[in-house]
């Protein structure tokens, strides 16, 4: 990152405003722009108090002391607080007649179908987490995931937090070595995982994975094995257990511990721009509480609503918004196993269609394929069922945000854009439906009790309405990370140390008079040219707004005179031929939309870009490619080699 004080530039203009519909408003659980004005301003002047009432919405075993302590850079929420995740996604629901309404709804890529109920889900937590008991976990051991996105995953989790184990969910995309790394990390001393998994139609062999990982994972005492697709595995004797076959020999009673607030809940490796997995680290109350009232609050959750936020829970955002926000709230959470485009590229809208899906939650990359993909395959479901969008992941742009609007939300339902992070545990910056008009490219707002601001690199507020600097939040809020697993010093210097008293997000912002936020991408990515220094997303938007255009990645490489040249890779939509009049006709209309500074030195087109396993574009590849042609870097996150090859291969051409 350069350390020049220098703000970001802002070249994107966006003027339209879609103002929530009225019947949606009247219904919603924050309905007006007074109501939202009303929460901020008293979660501003008495922070505490303002937690304290929404603490309650929670169950206690025993009351919090004191509702934070700030020893900065640590937090104590809701410290003397016994509590637990799993009594407050379950038991709570039973004495209610939420008891035989569904939990999950569960699809399976080849197309089963499960339901669980509250009650039967909370049987089957209890009896996992008494095995779990059985294979000599106590609380605060460690336990990892590395599963399929099937029931299991979900109770398994919830198995964990009962008992007070902390649980670390590996993406089930991810290497030996990668578990290795995390295993050891955390000292986890079971693995859970499954045989395989379906995804476009194969098999993807996880216990194989597991079985070479676990060569180099001397903490590691037991393996548990939910049977999924049925394939030969090899089981080692003493060590491999078939997880129905444990679930036999146990009760189906197991009492949530009684937990202080601040017990582990879970460990989620995210990677930096470089060096080892740092593993965040989320605790009990202060995470649920933040899970819970964002659920309700950004997605207006109400009991009648089939809620389905299309994340695997390898991520943060299937951990707070496909499990825990949602059954929280009591609600019904839909998931799914597979792949968007099996076995054709219309299998969320049928989804959708048969289980009349009321909220949506996606994210960019999926939108933008979509577009790719064409309209038609949505066009030809009943989508009518929906009322509301999400997303999340990365800076959606406009053309995308409007497409999502019309195409998939037939025109009526609002968009909530989500920025938030591993870190943050929960969602930061959104609009709130009911209240918030939105602006297509903006996540609007900071929530109710999150203080977010502009600052440059020293530290001083960039006020100017359009002036892009960096996104720093300025109080601690209860879903914060706590520290990084076993590395507090790397804690302190990646989050707290790159400007002074702020928590430092990474990514670069601006702010609109309307005192909207416009996220401008992560910082790494930014581009100086001649002396200006642009956000990739807003070129990149630029160049989405061309018909002919689905997705494009833009990078900087080495220039002499204007020290950084502007390279775009470009994605077209499904139909369009590639040419060198394209080629032009692009860097025109970038130069059209936001000036001559941003018109692209070269357009390379490419089938598809070099993403990570969730979906966010690796422009740092790109970056090596567009100047040395080679890349050099980590490429162990990349969701698929081949698209590199490919990307070389082009320029060989
Ligand atoms: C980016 C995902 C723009 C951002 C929950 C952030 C976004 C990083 C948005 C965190 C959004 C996430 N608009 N950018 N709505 N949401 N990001 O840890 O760069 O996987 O810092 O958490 O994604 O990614 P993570």
């Amino acid at each position: 990152m350069s350390s020049s004080t220098t703000n970001i530039e802002s070249v994107l203009h966006e003027e339209r405003v879609f103002p929530p519909a009225a019947s949606f408003s009247e219904a919603a659980h924050i309905s007006s722009p007074a109501d939202y004005e009303r929460l901020r301003a008293e979660a501003a002047d008495a922070p505490e108090e303002f937690w304290a009432r929404m603490a309650g919405e929670l169950h206690w075993f025993k009351k919090w002391d004191t509702v934070l302590k700030w020893d900065a850079p640590h937090a104590e929420w809701f410290a003397g607080g016994k509590t637990n995740v799993s009594y407050n996604c379950l038991d709570r629901h039973l004495e209610t007649w939420r008891r035989n309404k569904a939990a999950i709804i569960w699809e399976g890529e080849p197309g089963e179908q499960r339901t669980l109920t509250y009650l039967q889900l909370h049987r089957e937590v209890c009896r996992f987490a008494n095995v779990l008991r059985r294979m000599g976990v106590r609380e605060g051991d460690r336990v990892a995931l590395y599963l399929p996105l099937v029931p299991e995953l979900a109770i398994a989790m919830l198995a964990c937090a009962r008992i007070g184990a902390t649980h670390s969910i590996i993406f089930g995309g991810f290497s030996a070595t990668a578990i290795i790394d995390r295993v050891n990390d955390a000292g986890c001393r079971v693995v859970v995982t499954a045989d395989g998994g379906w995804r476009r139609g194969a098999e993807v062999k996880l216990k194989e994975t597991v079985d070479e990982a676990l060569k180099g994972t001397p903490t590691v005492e037991h393996c548990i094995v939910v049977r999924r697709t049925g394939s030969r595995v090899n089981m080692t004797a003493g060590r491999d257990h078939w997880w129905h076959e444990l679930a036999e020999t146990v009760s189906a009673d197991c009492p949530a511990a009684e937990l202080d607030s601040e017990h582990p809940l879970f460990i989620l490796y995210t990677s930096g721009t470089t060096g080892k997995p740092k593993g965040i680290l989320h605790t009990t109350a202060g995470y649920l509480l933040w899970a819970h009232l964002t659920t309700k609050w950004v997605f207006d959750l109400k009991d009648e609503d089939t809620y389905w936020c299309t994340a695997d829970i390898g991520w943060v955002t299937g951990h707070s918004y496909v499990v825990y926000g949602p059954l929280s709230n009591g609600a019904t959470t839909l998931m799914y196993e597979g792949a968007p485009n099996w076995p054709e590229p219309d299998r969320f809208w049928r989804i959708i269609e048969r289980h009349r899906v009321n909220i949506f939650y996606t994210a960019p990359t999926a939108i933008r394929a979509f577009i790719k993909w064409g309209e038609q395959w949505v066009s030809k479901h009943d989508l009518s069922s929906l009322r509301l969008l999400g997303t999340v992941g990365e800076p959606i742009n406009p053309e995308a945000w409007m497409w999502y609007r019309e195409v998939v939300g037939g025109g009526r339902c609002p968009i909530v854009d989500t920025w938030w992070q591993t870190e943050t545990g929960g969602i930061m910056i959104s609009p709130l439906p009911g209240a918030t008009p939105t602006k297509p490219g903006s996540a609007t707002k900071p929530l109710p009790g999150i203080e977010v601001d502009i600052m440059t690199k020293t530290g001083e507020a960039v006020t100017a309405a359009g002036q892009g600097g960096y996104l720093v939040i300025k109080r601690p809020w209860p879903s914060m990370l706590r520290t990084i697993w076993g590395d507090d010093a790397r804690y302190r210097e990646a989050y707290w140390s790159e400007i002074d008293g702020v928590y430092f997000a990474g990514d670069g912002a601006r702010r609109d008079r309307d005192g909207y936020y416009w996220i401008m991408g992560r910082v790494d990515d930014v581009i100086n040219v001649s002396g200006h220094r642009l956000g990739t997303m807003e070129i990149e938007s630029a160049l989405v707004s061309h018909e002919a255009v689905a997705e494009a990645a833009v990078v900087a490489r080495p220039d002499e005179l204007k020290g950084s040249g502007i390279v775009a890779f470009v994605t077209l939509e499904g139909s369009r031929e590639t040419s060198d009049a394209l080629k032009e006709e692009l860097r025109r209309h970038v130069a059209k939309e936001i000036g001559a500074l941003a018109r692209p030195d070269e357009i390379r087109f490419t089938d598809a870009l070099p993403k990570t396993r969730s979906g966010k574009i690796m422009r740092r590849l790109l970056r090596e490619i567009a100047s040395s042609g080679a890349v050099s870097g980590d490429t162990t996150t990349l969701e698929d080699f081949s698209v590199l090859e490919k990307l070389r291969a082009q320029e060989e051409e």
